[in-house]
């Protein structure tokens, strides 16, 4: 055997001839490195030697847009802010910058939906673990098709367990950052246990998270509860959902909204359990370990979130419009 050495122009070449499925779903991708848009799915790549692909050295978020308008826009951008601030990686624009750009190639896909997947690495230079290897930090956007839950999981719940992975550290749990081999090992269980989700528990038995979504629940008494902000990350969605549900007070649908440790029993106890995420928005639980949870479908308060968010992301004040 013998390996070719490729020269330039036979590495483009092999390069625009590369295709597979999955890149029917690529719109488009802004790279800071080429200072532009990238519309041709074989040309969307980052340097090996950039840090976030060898060391997992950067933050990221996955933001979602719903006819034409981009949701929580802000608040994804303030998360990324903070998490890049967390690890000492400054942006390589500033946020107004980062918006503009955001939107702009978003415009140039002409889609209606789509999910945007911003990160900001340490950028390339060197392959050791020393960020100050790296030249600058760079800004990849990624922009592919949304593919939604189907709408039957909505009535009818989706199946839960208890993770195996050992939970990250709280101070790593709050920062998106490009490290996610946790979670991944959290949908390759849920996937291989032909659950829908597994959810993480801390060491001393509090419900934490799941892969890429927070977990709520309306408990015994019918408060409506979340996990405090402390081994989580602070997931826009359910922060705009439970804000969202302050009306179902009113309504007499919720005796209260805490924030408070959650334990295996309360799960097992609740009346509703939820999964809340950019992807789900509110998903109901059916299940946890096969023990049915509530009546074992979508709950009245699951559906009534579901559709306040819903409102909120077509029409509401945090919904930021891609086309004038
Ligand atoms: C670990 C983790 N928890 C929770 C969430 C939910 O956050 P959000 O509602 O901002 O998508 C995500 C997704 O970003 C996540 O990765």
């Amino acid at each position: 055997m013998s390996i070719p050495v490729l020269t330039p122009e036979q590495v483009q070449k092999k390069l625009l001839e590369k295709s597979y499925q999955a890149q029917e779903s690529y719109y488009a991708m802004y790279s800071t490195w080429w200072g532009g848009i990238i519309q041709n799915p074989s040309l969307m790549m980052v340097p090996i030697d950039d840090h976030i692909v060898h060391r997992g050295d950067g933050v990221f978020e996955a933001i979602k847009v719903i006819e034409g308008k981009v949701f929580l826009l802000d608040e994804h951008l303030a998360r990324l802010a903070q998490s890049a601030e967390l690890i000492g990686l400054p942006l390589p624009m500033n946020i107004q910058e980062m918006r503009k750009t955001i939107l702009e190639t978003m415009a140039a896909t002409q889609k209606q939906e789509a999910i945007l997947r911003l990160y900001i690495s340490r950028g390339p230079g060197g392959f050791t673990t020393n960020p100050y290897e790296s030249v600058s930090s760079q800004m990849y956007l990624v922009v592919t098709s949304f593919k939604p839950v189907a709408e039957e999981k909505y009535q009818k719940g989706v199946s839960i367990g208890r993770s195996a992975v050992p939970p990250k550290d709280p101070w790593f749990a709050r920062i998106k950052s490009c490290n996610y081999l946790q979670n991944v090992l959290m949908k390759k269980e849920s996937v291989d246990r032909k659950l829908d989700f597994t959810v993480g528990f801390d060491s001393n038995g509090n419900l934490t998270e799941s892969s890429t979504e927070n977990i709520v629940i309306l408990d015994h008494d019918g408060n409506l509860v979340r996990p405090k902000l402390v081994q989580i990350l602070r997931g826009t969605t359910m922060i705009r959902a439970f804000d969202l549900s302050e009306k179902l007070k009113t309504q007499g649908l919720i005796k209260s909204i805490q924030e408070r440790d959650i334990h295996e029993d309360d799960i097992r106890n609740a009346k509703e359990v939820m999964m809340i995420g950019t992807t789900l928005d509110v998903l109901p639980v059916s299940s946890f370990e096969g023990a049915k949870i509530g009546e074992g479908h979508q709950g009245p308060v699951a559906k009534e979130m579901l559709k306040l968010l819903r409102a909120d992301i077509k029409n509401g004040p945090k919904a930021t419009a891609v086309y004038a």
